[in-house]
Parts: C-alpha cells; sequence; structure tokens
C-alpha cells in the first residue's frame, strides 16, 4: 500500500493564513512582528535560506531586517550587533544564520541573544524550558515535524520514536518534543550498532542525518510514520531526502516527500515564534 504523503506546503500555508491574521492585529496594536536576520560571510546555501526567510517575512505583514556582516568580522562587532537588537522595540526575532564563520564562537553568539528574542529556540534557556516542559520558543524545525504530526492527526502517546542524528539544531530537540508528547525515545547515531535493527522497531522515524538516501526499505517497519529532515543532493544534482522516497514509500504509512515535507515547516514555525514574541509584548503591555 501507498503511504500517506504529508504534504509540508499545505500545513504550511494553513499555518501561515493563521499567522497573518494576527499579524494584522497587532499590527493594528502598533506592535508589527519584526525578525532581524544576520548573515555573516557570502556563504551560498546560507544567502538563499536568508533570503526565504525574509520573503516569508513580508508575504504575512511582518518588518523583517537582514544585517549582512563580512566572513572576517570580529567577534565583538558581530556581539555587538545582536545587543543592539536586544534592546529594539521593533525587534520581536533575532536569528543568527548559522554555520558561521571557525574564529567566531557559535556558543557565544546564542548566548548573546536574549533568550526572549530568540527564534530559534537555541538558548540554553530556552532549551532548559523545552527540556522541562514550559512554555518557550521551541527550535523551527523539530517543532515543525510535531506540527505536521499534529495536522495529520497521528497519535505520539505510547509510540516508539526512533531518531537518527543527534545534532542540537535537529537530532536532540526533536527527540525531547517527542518525549513531551510521551512518545517512546531512541536516538541512533552514527555509532549505534546495527542501525536497521533499531529502525525497524519504529513507530515513528524521523530521519536527520544529512546523508542521500541513507535509509532504504529495510529500515522502515511495515506502516511506519517516516519524516525525513534531510535536504541533499543526489548523484544528478537533483534535492533528495536522507530516506530513499521510492523505495520506503510503498512501505511506510505516512511519508514527508522531499522537498515539499519538513522543508517549509522550518520557515514558518520561524515566524510563529516571531508573532509569539510580538503577542507577548503586547500582553506585558496591557
Ligand atoms: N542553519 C541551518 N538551519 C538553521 C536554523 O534553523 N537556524 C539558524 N540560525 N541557522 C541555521
Amino acid at each position: 500500500m501507498q503511504a500517506t504523503i504529508i504534504d509540508g506546503k499545505e500545513i504550511s500555508n494553513h499555518i501561515r493564513a493563521g499567522l497573518e491574521q494576527k499579524v494584522s492585529k497587532l499590527t493594528a496594536e502598533g506592535i508589527q512582528p519584526g525578525l532581524a536576520v544576520i548573515l555573516v560571510g557570502n556563504n551560498q546555501a546560507s544567502r538563499t535560506y536568508v533570503t526565504s526567510k525574509q520573503k516569508s517575512c513580508k508575504a504575512i505583514g511582518m518588518h523583517s531586517e537582514l544585517i549582512e556582516l563580512p566572513e572576517d568580522v570580529e567577534e565583538h562587532v558581530l556581539l555587538n550587533e545582536i545587543e543592539k537588537l536586544n534592546n529594539r522595540d521593533n525587534i520581536h526575532g533575532i536569528l543568527v544564520q548559522l554555520p558561521l564563520p571557525a574564529h567566531i564562537s557559535e556558543t557565544k553568539v546564542i548566548e548573546t541573544i536574549s533568550p526572549n528574542k530568540d527564534v530559534d529556540g537555541f538558548h540554553p534557556v530556552n532549551i532548559g524550558k523545552m527540556m522541562t516542559g514550559q512554555d518557550t520558543f521551541l527550535p523551527c524545525t523539530p517543532f515543525g515535524v510535531l506540527e505536521m504530526l499534529k495536522y495529520m492527526d497521528i497519535p505520539i502517546a505510547g509510540k516508539h520514536a526512533v531518531i537518527v542524528g543527534r545534532s542540537n539544531i535537529v537530532g536532540k530537540p526533536a527527540g525531547q518534543l517527542l518525549l513531551n508528547e510521551n512518545a517512546t525515545v531512541t536516538y541512533c547515531h552514527s555509532k549505534t550498532a546495527d542501525l536497521a535493527s533499531v529502525t525497524k522497531t519504529a513507530d515513528i522515524l524521523v530521519a536527520a542525518v544529512g546523508r542521500a538516501k541513507m535509509l532504504n526499505a529495510d529500515y522502515v517497519k511495515e506502516g511506519a510514520v517516516v519524516i525525513d529532515v534531510g535536504m541533499n543532493r543526489d548523484e544528478n544534482g537533483r534535492l533528495c531526502g536522507d530516506v530513499d522516497y521510492n523505495d520506503v514509500v510503498d512501505k511506510a504509512g505516512y511519508i514527508t516527500p522531499v522537498p515539499g515535507g519538513v522543508g517549509p515547516m522550518t520557515i514558518t514555525m520561524l515566524l510563529y515564534n516571531t508573532v509569539k514574541s510580538a503577542q507577548k509584548v503586547l500582553a506585558n503591555r496591557k
């Protein structure tokens, strides 16, 4: 049987339509949600992502600013730019596009962003809140994964979720968010012995490794929910995920395509977090 395709674009559009209304209400109250993005250097992939983030902001009526700094910018200059944004009333979200050049400490940069404007959800304060189940900004990609499961009415509680990949941005928080929803969570990574024997027990399989088509049908249980966070190029230069889609699509119960799956959700949840930040400002004013 062919898997049900989880359409990230459709879900994104649904969420963005709701956000557009919230932006319009906030703007009428004098608080137009604003996102500042800092881009260091000239990494082409980063530039593409950043352009897309800005376009998406504007499309729903948000304010968006891009601060571009040269590849050789000194760390203190970048930290100073962040401090200025921390203190600006018309900026509700700050995002420093990663990766950064090697001479800049990612940790220092993330810790300089005010937790109240950390719409990436990368600040240790916000990670701590996520781990303890408190209200906070959730990291955009795992948050997007969770929203997709919820939109599709896929049950999570009591299910075995297997996460392949343990990055701070995707793998680790994805497992935590599913644990918060009462899944039983297993993390796999490059040192996991007999990976397929573990992934084959997954009711929900999240692939976030960054290797083109690494997980084929041998890694998937019949009827499993397969969420592909990968964004790679295949041997023909075409975009593809970490999952071998054509091989898995007849075995899985649900599957996210690449492109058009998790990808659009990441920016949507960034918009969501920025609107949420602006809503908090309004609530505190009243
Ligand atoms: N680089 C790749 N993904 C991300 C992300 O979600 N946030 C930031 N800031 N940089 C990234």
